[in-house]
């Protein structure tokens, strides 16, 4: 892809506010910018995407790894102290307090998913698939599934989990397609790794195969001006599909308690 420097410079707020930018912050705001002008620049046809090489030469010019949890780090500001949560915190507490990167991005991708008259429990899916990106961006679909398993069924586990692995790989019959997006992070030439080709190959012939894919079709990948669905039009389906526990989550003592607690302060040095 072709980068205009005219508009990346204007994008970050002008000539002076770049050159007091440090060289890890430069790199990362090219990268966010790359990653939001993706859609209007058209990607593949007339742009160039960076080489898997391309990808891994990055790492050593951060003082961060890609993989990192939005709660822990800052592309842009200083963090913002985090506001308290109640005691005994609800899935739509996280979502308002908590989920402030990731909610966007999934509401809209639930709300694309009731548009299109899917099940509830593949529309749940779709509200909750990326949302362990707060805490950690590698594997996510296993990380954000292991988060949920305790509270929902195995069929919506299964769709989160293996939405990681099936969105490497285009389903003409229900219109999915590889993303741009992911030449953009993975580089050109990705080949995805043995164990997400096993996760593939087992996935397609499973009978919940459509739920997981209809994650992936839901799945949205740019802003949609104009539509900022909230969590409350959810409520009906989080009641139905999601088991909240009373002591609140975080605090039920499940297997998974210490991850939501995580969430809660990731401020807390141990
Ligand atoms: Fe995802
Ligand atoms: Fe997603």
């Amino acid at each position: 892809m072709e980068v205009d420097r005219k508009a990346l410079i204007a994008d970050l707020g002008g000539e002076a506010k770049v050159a007091a930018m440090n060289s890890e912050a430069k790199a990362d705001a090219l990268e966010e910018f790359l990653m939001q002008h993706l859609n209007e620049t058209g990607g593949g046809a007339a742009g160039k995407y960076p080489t898997m090489a391309e990808v891994e030469a990055q790492i050593e010019t951060r003082r961060h790894r890609r993989g990192v949890g939005n709660l822990f780090i800052s592309h842009g500001s200083n963090m913002k102290r985090l506001p308290a949560m109640p005691a005994q915190p609800t899935l739509a507490d996280f979502f308002e307090l908590r989920f402030k990167v990731t909610s966007n991005h999934v509401l809209q991708s639930a709300n694309l998913a009731m548009k299109n008259g899917m099940s509830e429990e593949v529309i749940l899916a779709c509200l909750l698939h990326d949302t362990a990106q707060e805490l950690i961006k590698v594997d996510h679909g296993w990380w954000s599934a292991q988060l949920y398993e305790p509270y929902v069924s195995e069929k919506v586990a299964f769709a989160i989990r293996y939405h990681q692995a099936l969105r490497f790989y285009a389903d003409k019959s229900v219109g999915y397609e590889y993303p741009d997006l992911y030449r953009v992070l993975f580089g050109e030439n990705y080949k995805p790794e043995p164990y997400i080709e096993a996760a593939y190959q087992m996935v397609r012939n499973h009978k919940w195969y459509m739920d997981a894919r209809m994650v992936t079709v839901n799945d949205l990948y740019s802003f949609e001006p104009g539509v900022n669905p909230q969590i409350e039009q959810f409520s009906d389906i989080i009641g139905r599909h999601f088991k909240q526990p009373k002591e609140g989550l975080g605090f039920d003592n499940s297997p998974v308690a210490h991850i939501w607690r995580s969430i809660i302060s990731p401020d807390r040095p141990l």
